[in-house]
């Protein structure tokens, strides 16, 4: 089994964590909508996860909607006590399977209740607040009101840490005026760039960023730059993109998610990876564009 102590330890909120955890979205029906197809397989994969080392799960509530927390209570509690299960409020789904805004105080408080029920616990370690100004990514108004709402709800002792997702430098900023922030989770991957001075920043300030769509999200990475490198290092291209997400900062937590115990353990495996100069050079260039100058 692999060692991932090896990929070192971050702190989150008042804990420490290793840097490989796990994205529990992918445990959902297709398009994260109802029922898993294989739920003895999404328990499994959980199992599997914690049993290999992970202390880090994300999650939220409206993953299914509900389905996935109560997929990861029934696999995994009473938890470990080193387990940190994070978890996002922000949006409802609509029976259409949409994903819509729910930033009302009810709508926030509905959704810290959810979590607690359906995860089976009485405080949640992390909640984010995930951000839908935009649909297509992080853009820019105030978060005053509904953070205020997640920090008032902390104030009650129902959760212990706060996080932001889906947002810019701007907001972060007003959000710390507004409540302590341990981390932040926005999109990046080898291909998707935009956060890299964002994430020195964070790293400079202490604070964990958790990219989503590490291994590209719904649609994997695809790039003959990244086949290369894996053939060349006798690993696959989702390990290297793992693997260059870990030497890339420090405070970033890996969550790839994946509904299969075998890409698990394959993800696991990418901290064995040692990126040589030259394959590093190959894959900074692969985002193009997208990478800053
Ligand atoms: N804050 C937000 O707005 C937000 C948005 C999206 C996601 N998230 C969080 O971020 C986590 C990670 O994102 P994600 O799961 O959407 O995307 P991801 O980790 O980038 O990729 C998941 C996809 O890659 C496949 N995959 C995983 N391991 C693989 C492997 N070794 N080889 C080949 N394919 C592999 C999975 O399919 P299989 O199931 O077949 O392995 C799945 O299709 C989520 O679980 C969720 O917790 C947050």
């Amino acid at each position: 089994m692999t060692d991932i102590r090896k990929a070192g330890t971050f702190k989150l909120g008042d804990r420490i964590v290793k840097r490989l955890g796990y994205g529990a979205m992918q445990l959902a029906g297709k398009g994260v909508f109802g029922p898993p197809k294989d739920r003895d397989g999404a328990l499994a994969v959980l199992r599997e996860a914690v049993a290999s080392g992970i202390d880090h799960i994300d999650t939220s509530d409206f993953y299914g909607p509900h389905v996935t927390n109560q997929i990861i209570r029934e696999a995994l509690h009473p938890y470990a006590d080193d387990l940190v299960i994070v978890t996002k409020i922000g949006a409802r789904r609509g029976e259409d399977s949409s994903w819509n805004p729910a930033f009302s105080a009810e709508e926030l408080t509905r959704a810290v209740h959810d979590n607690l029920r359906n995860l089976g616990l009485d405080v949640l370690d992390v909640v984010n607040l995930r951000l839908m100004f935009s649909i297509h990514g992080p853009a820019e108004g105030s978060l005053e009101a509904p953070l205020t709402v997640l920090a008032e709800l902390q104030q009650q002792g129902l959760v212990r840490h706060i996080g932001l997702s889906n947002v810019t430098r701007k907001q972060i900023a007003e959000g710390r005026t507004i409540a302590d922030i341990v981390c932040v989770q926005n999109q990046y991957n080898l291909a998707h760039r935009n956060d890299d001075a964002l994430i020195d920043e964070l790293a400079a300030a202490g604070i964990a960023y958790a990219p989503f769509f590490p291994l590209g999200g719904f649609t994997p990475l695809q790039s003959t730059a990244l086949s290369d490198v894996a053939a060349q290092l006798d690993a696959t291209p989702m390990q290297v993109a793992l693997a260059w997400l870990l030497q890339r900062s420090p405070n970033i937590l890996l969550i790839p998610g994946t509904s299969s115990v075998t890409h698990l353990r394959e993800n696991l495996a990418a901290v064995d990876i040692a990126l040589p100069d030259d394959a590093l050079k190959t894959l900074d260039h692969i985002a193009g564009d997208n990478a800053p100058g």
